[in-house]
C-alpha cells in the first residue's frame, strides 16, 4: 500500500490509479441495500494525483476532470476521507488537499473512491497518525465499497459488497483502450436497473471466476479476452443505449473484446499489446465514439506516495 515515505516537510503527494473489473458478478439485493459481489478488480495506469499541505481546516481544490462540477466539501469522498481520518485519530489540524484529476468522473472507473484512498494515505502521512494498513482498510470500507481496493491496487478478488479483498496471482501486463462516453451513469441507478431487469426475467448472474483466474495466471490476451465479464453491462446499455454502438465500434476496429467498465459509461477494449492499443485508440478517436479515449496498462500498484 504505502512504500517509502517520500515527502518533504510540508507537502505529501500521492498518485492513485483508476480501477476496472475484469469480472463483475452481482448477487441478489441484500437487506442493507447493497448487492453481494464476486468481482476481480484490477488497477490501470490512469491516475489522479493528490497533494496535501498543512492547514488549519480541511479544504479541497480540484483541477482537471470535474473541476467545475464536483463538490469540494464533505460530499467529495476525498474531503470526507480526510475528515473521517481526523475524527478517528483525534487530529485537530487540517490539510489543504489539491486534486489533479484525470480519471473520468462517474465513469465506472472508481475515480471518487481512488481520491478517497489517496486522501487517507496522504493525511495519514502528513499528520503522522500512523494508522496500520488494517485500520486504513476499515476506514476505507466505511467510505465506499471500492475504496479498500483503491488503497491496495494490483489485482484482487473482491467479495462481500466489494470491500473484502483476496489476493490472486496475475502475470504479465494487459493493454487497454478506455473510451468514456458523454454523460454519466450513477452507480446506484445502474444497480437498480440490474434488479429491475432481473424482476422481468432478464440479466446475467455469473459468480464463477475460475476461467478468468486461470487466464490471468498465464496472461495470454486471447484467453483473458474470452473470460472477461460484467453483469452490469446489460443494465448500463439499457440506460445508455449508445454504449452498444461504442462497444461494437471497438470490436469492428479489432479489439480482442469489449465490455462496459463497472457501472459505465466507460467502455474497455482489450488489445493484444501496447502498439495494438495505440492504433486502436487512434481509430476510435477518428470515429468519435466517446468524449475521452485513453490507453492504459494493468495491473499497477494502488495509492502510492511519490516525490513531492
Ligand atoms: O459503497 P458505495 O458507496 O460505493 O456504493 C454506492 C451505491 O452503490 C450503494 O448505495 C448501493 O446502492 C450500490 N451498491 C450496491 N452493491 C454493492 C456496492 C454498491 O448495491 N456491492
Amino acid at each position: 500500500m504505502t512504500e517509502a515515505l517520500a515527502h518533504t516537510d510540508t507537502t505529501v503527494r500521492v498518485r492513485v490509479p483508476a480501477k476496472i473489473n475484469l469480472h463483475l458478478g452481482i448477487g441478489p439485493l441484500r437487506e442493507d441495500g447493497y448487492h453481494d459481489l464476486t468481482t476481480v478488480f484490477e488497477s490501470i495506469s490512469l491516475y489522479d494525483e493528490l497533494t496535501a499541505t498543512p492547514a488549519d481546516t480541511i479544504t479541497l481544490t480540484i483541477e482537471g476532470e470535474g473541476q467545475d462540477t464536483l463538490p469540494t466539501d464533505r460530499r467529495n469522498l476525498a474531503h470526507l476521507a480526510a475528515a473521517e481520518l481526523a475524527a478517528y485519530t483525534g487530529t485537530r489540524t487540517g490539510a489543504h488537499l489539491h486534486l489533479k484529476k484525470r480519471i473520468p468522473i462517474a465513469g465506472g472507473l472508481a475515480g471518487g473512491s481512488a481520491d478517497a484512498a489517496a486522501a487517507l494515505i496522504a493525511c495519514n502521512t502528513l499528520w503522522n497518525t500512523g494508522l496500520t494498513p488494517a485500520e486504513l482498510d476499515k476506514l476505507a470500507a466505511a467510505l465506499g465499497s471500492d475504496v479498500p481496493f483503491c488503497l491496495h491496487g494490483g489485482t484482487a478478488l473482491g467479495t462481500g459488497r466489494g470491500e473484502q479483498l483476496h489476493p490472486v496471482l496475475s502475470t504479465g501486463t494487459r493493454h487497454w483502450v478506455i473510451a468514456t462516453a458523454h454523460g454519466e451513469l450513477a452507480t446506484p441507478a445502474v444497480y437498480r436497473e440490474v434488479d429491475r431487469l432481473r424482476e422481468n426475467g432478464h440479466g446475467t448472474y455469473h459468480d464463477n471466476v475460475d476461467a478468468l483466474l486461470a487466464a490471468i495466471r498465464n496472461s495470454d490476451p486471447d484467453t483473458v479476452a474470452k473470460a472477461l465479464h460484467n453483469d452490469m453491462q446489460q443494465a448500463a446499455t439499457t440506460l445508455m443505449p449508445s454504449l452498444a454502438d461504442t462497444l461494437q465500434a471497438g470490436l469492428d476496429e479489432g479489439a480482442l473484446t469489449a465490455l462496459v467498465s463497472g457501472s459505465g459509461p466507460s467502455c474497455l477494449f482489450l488489445a493484444r499489446d501496447e502498439r495494438h492499443a495505440g492504433s486502436l485508440a487512434k481509430r476510435l478517436t477518428l470515429r468519435r465514439v466517446a468524449r475521452e479515449i485513453h490507453t492504459a496498462e494493468s495491473p499497477v500498484p494502488g495509492a502510492t506516495l511519490t516525490e513531492a
